[in-house]
């Protein structure tokens, strides 16, 4: 068994969490979280407050126009404390990570001269890579960062080797979606600063389960999507204040460099979106109980810090059983440790594709899925294209051990068979 972190201090008040996703506990166990998590009743309270009562266009000077406004700064603020942004304009809200990592790319890029480098990795989903590789047409080149095979790891040995001083961004992913594993973010962004390099991180699959802080992390730019972290179809661009300046307009020609989050933003953020993620701080500050000494981020803090440990025990019992499986092969950190690895666990079973298995739990109503879930260079290069990539079981902290313990009971007949 794999040591797990006291749960004691902090325990999550289950029951309560599980009554404030009104679709959890209901017909199906969510089980593929990682592609997209269930929303929080108080993220719904937040959408429809702001689609009932202040549903118009904003800067007016009418009161409702008004109220509008206050309640999209008021997102925006929210979300600067919430990943700890030193400053509101360094938040970008936008549709997803894919198309905000295009709109960074594509004006980051305008300030990049052929012959410059950029770096990705061959374990990121590819809305981190083919934004950056689409560079190549102006003459930048791109170096792929490989996870070494014996490891399921990315070495910094080896970025250190690939750094140049025409290296000019890096972009990596904080928790692969599919090994699970956390990268030390902040480790490699001294490495990097070091070559007078920038760092781009994909924050995906790592923002349902810790609490994100930019600037501990000192990375240059840093993205999310709400809809994986309890929330809507939204997500946020992190950028440091003194990077995104200079970066020319996105938006209408008349619209300055000076104008942050705006010139990032076309067409503007979607109002009731941006505003119901103030629904997560809702949801996380209630899982801690009161105490007026804590700030707002104490309070996330301690959320988060009773998250992870509660995630913990959860990947335990799944990777347990896995690896007390001999068909069984986990595509990915095999320990369970927290500091280590967020609660997304892939595995191969011997001899079976993987597309066979998600659909065989289907009648017990547990929800999990199989492919490549867009790291196909990971895939590719572990060799496991052919058996159709990996099964792949996403826990958050509103699944239960029961849960786990349901899909494990259905998954063994199938190992076995
Ligand atoms: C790690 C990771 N990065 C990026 C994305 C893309 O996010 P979006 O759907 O918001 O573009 C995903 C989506 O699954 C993902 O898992």
């Amino acid at each position: 068994m794999t040591s797990v972190h006291s749960t004691t201090q902090l325990p999550l008040n289950l029951e309560w969490v599980r009554a404030t996703f009104p679709s959890v506990g209901k017909e199906w166990v969510f089980l593929d979280n990682a592609g997209g998590s269930q929303i929080a009743q108080p993220v719904i309270e937040r959408l429809n407050q702001y689609l009932l009562t202040s549903n118009v266009q904003l800067g007016a000077s009418y009161a409702v126009s008004q109220l509008a406004s206050q309640r999209l700064a008021q997102a925006n603020q929210a979300a600067a404390m919430f990943i700890n942004a030193a400053d509101p304009a360094e938040v970008v809200m936008g549709p997803s990570t894919s198309l905000l990592l295009r709109i960074l790319a594509s004006c980051l890029s305008q300030t990049f001269k052929s012959g410059d480098e950029v770096i990705v990795t061959n374990c990121d989903h590819e809305a981190n890579i083919t934004p950056w590789l689409e560079l190549q047409r102006q003459g930048i080149k791109v170096k792929f960062w490989l996870l070494r095979p014996e490891t399921l790891a990315l070495d910094l040995v080896d970025l250190e080797n690939l750094l140049s001083d025409k290296t000019r961004l890096v972009a990596l992913t904080h928790a692969s979606n599919v090994l699970g594993t956390i990268n030390p973010i902040r480790e490699i962004a001294d490495l990097v600063h070091r070559s007078d390099a920038l760092l781009c991180v994909d924050g995906v699959g790592y923002a349902p389960h810790r609490l994100i802080d930019v600037q501990a992390m000192d990375v240059d730019f840093y993205v999310f999507s709400y809809y994986k972290v309890y929330g809507p179809h939204h997500a946020l661009l992190y950028g440091k204040h003194q990077h995104l300046l200079p970066l020319p307009s996105f938006n209408h020609s008349f619209i300055g460099k000076a104008d942050l989050p705006y010139k990032l933003q076309p067409g503007g953020a979607n109002y009731e979106l941006s505003y119901s993620t103030l629904g997560i701080l809702d949801y996380l500050e209630q899982l801690v109980p009161d105490d007026n000494a804590l700030t707002q981020r104490d309070r996330l803090s301690y959320a988060f810090d009773s998250i992870s440990a509660y995630e913990e025990m959860l990947s335990d019992r799944l990777l347990s059983f896995l690896l007390s499986q001999p068909q069984v092969k986990v595509i990915g950190e095999t320990r369970c440790d927290r500091q280590i690895r967020v609660p997304t666990v892939a595995f191969t079973v011997t001899d079976v594709d993987s597309a066979t298995v998600p659909p065989r739990l289907e009648p017990y109503h547990i929800g999990i899925r199989s492919g490549d879930f867009y790291a196909k260079r990971l895939i590719q290069d572990l060799g496991l294209a052919a058996q159709n990539g990996v099964v792949r079981v996403s826990l958050v902290h509103y699944n239960t051990l029961e849960e786990c313990d349901r899909l494990i009971e259905q998954l063994e007949p199938l190992l076995s068979a």
